[in-house]
């Protein structure tokens, strides 16, 4: 098979990196890709939405299929803009249709999927200028602190966690002013819940799924938490607390009516579902959905999945999934990203990578790079992904920490405390 994978980032390169070992791979492309995918197949230059040239890469390449990373192509449409036209509804898209990418497309569109099909999520109200003041009175019946999230996709920054009631209003109406653009179109306001979070992803053809090991990241750049949010500073996969007990729970209240929804719903949906969730006294509650791998959870999930890869997307696409094997490692893996000094604030770029050849017993997933005569350099703020497996999550990461002091850029930064909310032993 000729696969094109979308994307530039640590998941992509995962991503590349485990359809590579797959015995059904023939040529592997990646648009734009990084300098790591680079080393795995042939990076092609046109961006993730730019389906014009997909197409025609497509067909001048006999591509078979096609493996979506981030959300901007699939929620622009970029499964139907295949399976509609018939010079290359022939080659297989691994993502959702463009309706079905509202789960992560649309707040206002998930919550109210949650709620025809019973799933567990926070209390919510969806406001517009035409209905503020139900907005303002929905904010007088909660407790601090509140959450206002922006409808549309807002790049990660359209979540607000606020202590203050009049401050909540004043920043509900900025936001339907245009804080966010035409994200903050609309508003969902939201109970606000307390609980640690996880991601669980599940790969669906339609009827059947599986489900992958259950990760955690950590979004804040400083230690304990703290700071700005990015993109991710680390994961680790799996989660001590999302045991039997909690992913039955998992399985039976969110994964299932999650999937039957979106078929009695006739949404065509031949991808993976990425559940944020909140775990509330041991029940889990659904924070937000993503139509799409996380970053940095891929950089644990995939190398944790032993099956081959294609053998899994051929069963999505030709709805056999049911039928496939999904063997797991049976190792924790643990991942901590290389960041850029400043990041996720003004960083610098350009700045040449040492030492990468010297990992040995890591796998470094590339974000951030790019080659220039021959040198990796930094092209972002997220730049490395270095991963490890062990006996325990202790064990992966002290690899990982170890490697990570072979590997040298100027201003480089990562956090050291990566897995300190868990409890080890399990
Ligand atoms: P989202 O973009 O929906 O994932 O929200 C970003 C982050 O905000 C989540 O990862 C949570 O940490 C937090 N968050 C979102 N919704 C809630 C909620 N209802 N209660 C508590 N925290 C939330
Ligand atoms: N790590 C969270 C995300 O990919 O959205």
């Amino acid at each position: 098979m000729n696969v094109l994978i979308l994307g530039s980032g640590g998941r992509e390169h995962a991503l590349a990196w485990k359809i590579r070992k797959s015995s059904y791979l023939n040529n592997l492309y990646i648009a734009p890709g990084n300098a790591g995918t680079a080393m795995l197949g042939t990076n092609v230059h046109f961006s993730v939405t730019d389906f014009a040239s997909m197409k025609e890469f497509s067909l001048s390449h006999d591509i078979d299929m096609i493996v979506v990373g981030p959300e901007d192509p699939l929620v622009q449409g970029v499964y139907d803009f295949f399976h509609e036209d018939e010079d290359i509804c022939h080659i297989a898209v691994i993502g959702p249709s463009r309706e079905g990418a509202q789960l992560e497309g649309s707040k206002d569109f998930a919550k109210k999927f949650m709620h025809r099909h019973n799933i567990p999520t926070a209390r919510y109200k969806s406001v517009t200028l035409d209905n503020i003041t139900e907005g303002n009175a929905f904010l007088d019946t909660l407790t601090a602190p509140y959450v206002l999230k922006a409808d549309g996709l807002a790049a990660g920054k359209g979540v607000l966690i606020i202590d203050d009631l009049n401050y909540a209003k004043q920043m509900l109406w900025e936001m339907l002013n245009g804080k966010f653009g035409n994200a903050g179109n609309k508003v969902v306001i939201e109970e606000f819940l307390s609980g640690i979070e996880c991601s669980v992803f599940v790969l669906s053809d339609g009827t059947s799924f599986k489900i992958l090991p259950v990760a955690k990241d950590y979004k804040r750049i400083g230690e304990g938490d703290t700071g700005l949010n990015t993109g991710g500073m680390g994961a680790v996969s799996p989660v001590p607390f999302a045991n039997n007990e909690y992913m039955e729970k998992v399985r039976t209240s969110i994964v299932e009516p999650t999937v039957e929804g979106l078929k009695k719903e006739n949404i065509d949906y031949k991808g993976f579902i990425f559940i944020g969730l909140i775990n509330v006294d041991g029940d889990p509650k659904v924070i937000e959905y993503n139509v799409r791998m996380g970053d940095p959870e891929s950089e644990v999930v995939i190398p944790l999945i032993k099956s081959d890869l294609l053998d899994l997307f051929i069963g999505v696409t030709t709805e056999t999934l049911e039928q496939r094997k999904l063997e797991i490692d049976d190792r924790h893996a643990a991942t901590v990203m290389m960041v850029s000094g400043g990041y996720p604030e003004d960083y610098e770029r350009g700045k040449v990578i040492a030492g990468l050849n010297t990992i040995i017993d890591s796998m470094v997933f590339h974000a951030g790079t790019a080659l220039l005569n021959d040198q990796v350099i930094t092209a972002g703020g997220r730049v490395l992904s270095v991963t490890s497996f062990g006996n325990n999550m202790e064990e992966a990461l002290q690899t990982s920490y170890k490697n990570i002091q072979k590997i040298n850029f100027e201003k480089s930064y990562y956090r050291k405390d990566i897995g300190f909310d868990l409890q080890s032993d399990f």
